[in-house]
């Protein structure tokens, strides 16, 4: 990466399957020059999400604009304000919003580009992607807001080791649910269970429909969807008289040409149950008071960011392809320039 210039990765070509580098141009040009009413953002961190192989794939997803071959990625990042010229920033103050995949951006602070200021906690800056993020964010309001939970329920979270599904499972345990975590792999099985699950189920090995059974006899009270396809399809089979599923994401169809085609939906009907799904930009007007719960918690221990931090900007086309390999625990993010915090 090149200090003296803003460094951008563009779309070079759209992905087929997952991504590979091939897919990404990088670029760098001049730093731009701010005029009234803009600040000079500084990229200190970047999100990282599955949603951003639809942007390259030409989808308008998220509320963002379709990408063009040659357009700068969407993404949001958190920046550091190195010059002002707007009346409500200054400079040094820290912010999250979207930057796009580049290492310097002049703004507006638009009401499009979702800027927020990041409280200062004495904790790292990266905590505005995740768990005071959209990331966590998505778990706050997809729990509380859509799965009116319960106490002492048995709830289960697919996608368990990743952004969302890491924080939901510390909501789940908070509320003392019987949390049931499905994961890729041994290795996030025991993560999941060290981060509270007192259950996890490995999808990758076995008959998911039984394993599922065996592990709710009593069947699923709330479903918290991160993935779609066969585990929703399986968690479909195993759900007990008015359960609840929170359809966040359907991360095990993005990569396929035709939609998974859910057979087993009149199961609802038979226990009374719902199916919801909600879209976090939708509940932007909500935000300050759901990022202060989420700072009280954070500040009594109650939750904890899981964080997976890509080293560099210029590993960030490797970092979007691990989402869909599996390789990331909690959020992932790219560290793109190392910054202090006060204590
Ligand atoms: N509704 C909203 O407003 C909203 C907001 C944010 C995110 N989302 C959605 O919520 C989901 C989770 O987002 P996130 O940011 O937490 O994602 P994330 O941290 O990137 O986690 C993705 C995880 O999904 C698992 N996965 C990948 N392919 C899979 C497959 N074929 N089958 C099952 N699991 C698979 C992988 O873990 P394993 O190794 O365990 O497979 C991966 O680590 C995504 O679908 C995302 O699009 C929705």
């Amino acid at each position: 990466m090149n200090e003296a210039k803003n460094c951008q990765w563009r779309v070079a070509r759209r992905p087929e399957g997952n991504v590979v580098r091939k897919d990404f141009e990088y670029m760098e040009i001049d730093i731009p020059d701010i005029q009234d009413g803009e600040v000079l953002l500084k990229t200190l961190y970047l999100n990282l999400a599955p949603v951003m192989r639809m942007y390259m794939s030409g989808e308008s997803a998220a509320g963002e604009q379709s990408l063009d071959i040659g357009d700068v990625i969407h993404g949001r990042g958190v920046a550091e304000i190195i010059e002002s010229k707007h009346s409500d920033y200054k400079e040094g103050e820290i912010v999250q919003g979207q930057m796009g995949w580049q290492t310097y951006k002049a703004s507006k602070m638009t009401d499009k580009e979702k800027f927020r200021k990041i409280p200062d906690m004495g904790a790292p800056y990266s905590l505005g992607l995740s768990l005071l993020g959209m990331t966590g964010l998505s778990a706050y309001f997809g729990y509380f807001s859509h799965g009116n939970p319960n106490r002492g329920e048995t709830v289960v979270i697919s996608g368990a080791a990743g952004g969302v599904g890491s924080t939901v499972v510390q909501f789940a345990k908070m509320l003392d649910c019987y949390v049931i975590g499905i994961a890729g792999g041994e290795e996030k099985c025991n993560f999941i269970e060290s981060l509270g699950c007192d259950e996890s189920i490995d999808y990758k090995s076995g008959d998911i429909v039984n394993r599922i059974k065996e592990a709710a006899p009593n069947g699923i009270d709330l479903y918290f969807d991160n993935v779609g396809g066969d585990i929703l399809s399986a968690c479909m089979e195993n759900l007990a008289m008015n359960s609840r599923i929170v359809h966040c994401g359907s991360i095990s169809e993005y990569l396929l040409d035709e939609p998974f085609g859910l057979k087993n939906y009149t199961n609802l009907r038979r226990t009374n149950s719902s199916l919801k799904g909600f879209f976090i930009y939708n509940h932007l007007h909500e935000i300050d008071s759901a990022e202060e719960q989420l700072v009280r918690w954070i500040k009594d221990e109650k939750i904890k960011s899981v964080e997976h931090v890509v080293d560099g900007f210029m590993s960030m086309p490797e970092g979007l392809a691990q989402l869909y390999d599996g390789s990331n625990h909690g959020v992932a993010l790219c560290q793109v320039r190392h910054c202090t915090y006060s204590d």
